[in-house]
């Protein structure tokens, strides 16, 4: 939409638009759940509101609001504001993949860089014909489930997480994209409860933010849930975890492929003599690694030590 004189009387949806354009500006608001900026979180908020697909907002543009409209859109502009909750809580709606999921605070907002690769299928590391079986682990909404699902329509997919409250969000979202005969929620410390279950792909964006990074990040994140986002003194502890046992649980040709985030130098500090294969997001961002079930065994009793050490720091 383009850029015009900020209205103090906003009327139509373009005034609308850029009326809460600029009150998130100089409110200062964090942006990273679901847009990075203050218009494009302005248009969702006026789109989602007035239910106009995002990508009609231009042609409503001179659309007249009624006044329940306006009062409606006035009052999430508040609320976003004054309680600076991520947007996408106060609309129970995401957008991952293309595709729509229902969220609330009982999951984190989905914007793993993992959906960036799923329209490609991760190729060319891998053989969609050999997907059968695929994990999401961590799933939080089911997104990546979800979108794994409909990327690999021949692969059954399970999706685990230890969140009663998570699989809750989950289950109304496989159900909206009705997936129930082909995504299996699971309540799972991790593997636990997945013992002897192999599959070729394993996707996982578990939590991996250092505690140090825990305590400064802005108020939009403290209404995510900490279990999601936290993962020990250094972020790894997850992610050690899941390496210690990963190829028990993959096929031969098996692949995991896990995001991140900010501990991805920590990371290959920690273990530099694992080959992670760093996958480049269309931002340019390389945070999402990929491992084979070759390399995870060759390295199996260095990470099952690291994950040895986290139980029992004095190791
Ligand atoms: C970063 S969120 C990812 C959610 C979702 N996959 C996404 O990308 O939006 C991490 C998820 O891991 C779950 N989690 C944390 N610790 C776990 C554990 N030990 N075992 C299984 N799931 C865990 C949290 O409940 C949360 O839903």
């Amino acid at each position: 939409m383009p850029a015009a004189n900020i209205p103090t009387d906003p009327h139509s949806v373009r005034d609308f638009v850029l009326w809460a354009e600029q009150r998130f500006q100089q409110a200062r608001l964090y942006f990273g759940h679901g847009t990075d900026n203050a218009r494009d979180e302005a248009a969702w908020l006026v789109a989602s509101t007035l239910a106009i697909p995002f990508a009609e907002l231009d042609a409503r543009a001179e659309y007249r609001l009624t006044p329940a409209e306006a009062a409606s859109i006035r009052s999430r502009v508040e609320a976003r504001i004054t309680t600076r909750k991520p947007l996408a809580y106060l609309l129970q709606e995401a957008w991952f993949a293309g595709l729509k999921f229902y969220v609330d605070e009982r999951v984190i907002v989905p914007r793993s860089l993992i959906g960036d690769f799923l329209p490609e299928r991760f190729q060319p590391w891998v053989r969609p014909a050999q997907v059968h079986r695929l994990l999401d682990l961590c799933t939080g909404s089911g997104c990546i489930a979800i979108a794994a699902a409909l990327a690999f329509p021949a692969a059954q997919v399970e999706a685990a997480d230890i969140s009663s409250e998570a699989l809750a969000v989950a289950r109304i979202n496989v159900e909206a994209h009705g997936l129930d005969a082909r995504v299996t929620l699971i309540q799972s410390d991790l593997f636990s409860e997945l013992q002897g279950r192999r599959y070729d792909l394993i996707l996982t964006n578990p939590p991996y933010v250092e505690a140090r990074d825990m305590a400064s990040l802005p108020t939009e994140y403290r209404h995510e849930p900490e279990l999601a986002l936290a993962s020990g003194p250094s972020g790894l502890d997850a992610i050690i975890r899941i390496l210690a046992v990963a190829a028990d649980h993959l096929n031969p040709h098996g692949l995991l492929i896990a995001e991140v985030g900010n501990s991805c130098l920590p990371l290959q500090q920690r273990f530099p003599q694992v080959r992670f294969v760093w996958l480049t997001a269309a931002s340019g961002d390389e945070s999402v690694f990929l491992l084979g079930r070759e390399e995870l065994t060759r390295h199996a009793a260095r990470f099952r030590a690291a994950a040895d050490s986290l139980a029992d720091p004095s190791r």
